[in-house]
């Protein structure tokens, strides 16, 4: 039987936040432990839409900080699949400090690799994606490359 497939825009996922003052370290700035509950959050609902089945985390990785939050920012975080394997699908999360024009400026990115659980948790098979543009397909490419890393780390045991 032909594997089904589904889009990307699909399962794509935006979510806001304000930075409030619970969300901040001890030197003023947002908490990198309340970004990635955020971030794992999107990627999860991202795979779920994907899958429409339960999922779960396998491993974060490319996860970088590239600028400080700050007390009143408005986040954007947007979640969208770029590759698929048997039953794991990653996930690509990208957080943006969003100003009162609209203007966003990129704050941190990470690739998450999230797993389609079956009733008794265990692994099960998720649809294919459809690449409809040269992003999309860009993408996958360079999912190939990192699922490859990825294993080759798992097997390192790194
Ligand atoms: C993720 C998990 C389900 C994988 O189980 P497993 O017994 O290793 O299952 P498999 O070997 O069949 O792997 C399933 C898929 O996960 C992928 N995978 C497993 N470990 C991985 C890792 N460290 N990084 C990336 N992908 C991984 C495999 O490549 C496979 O993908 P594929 O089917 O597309 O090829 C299992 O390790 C688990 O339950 N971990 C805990 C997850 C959790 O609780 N997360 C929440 C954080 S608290």
């Amino acid at each position: 039987m032909d594997r089904e497939v589904r889009r990307v825009e699909d399962s794509y996922v935006e979510t806001m936040h304000i930075v409030r003052p619970n969300h901040l370290n001890s030197a003023g700035r947002l908490f990198g432990g309340i970004l990635m509950e955020w971030i794992d959050e999107v990627a999860g609902l991202v795979a779920k839409r994907h899958a429409k089945s339960n999922i779960t985390t396998a491993s974060v990785d490319n996860l970088r900080f590239l600028k400080g939050a700050y007390q009143g920012d408005t986040l954007v975080i947007i979640g969208k699949i770029t590759y698929v394997g048997t039953t794991s699908m990653e996930v690509r999360v990208d957080t943006y400090c969003e100003n009162l024009i609209g203007e966003r400026r990129p704050i941190n990115r990470a690739y998450f690799t999230m797993v389609a659980l079956d009733q008794n948790d265990k692994p099960m098979p998720v649809p294919g994606i459809l690449l409809e543009t040269e992003v999309e397909k860009a993408e996958w490419e360079n999912g190939k490359k990192r699922r490859a890393n990825r294993m080759m780390r798992k097997e390192a045991g790194f």
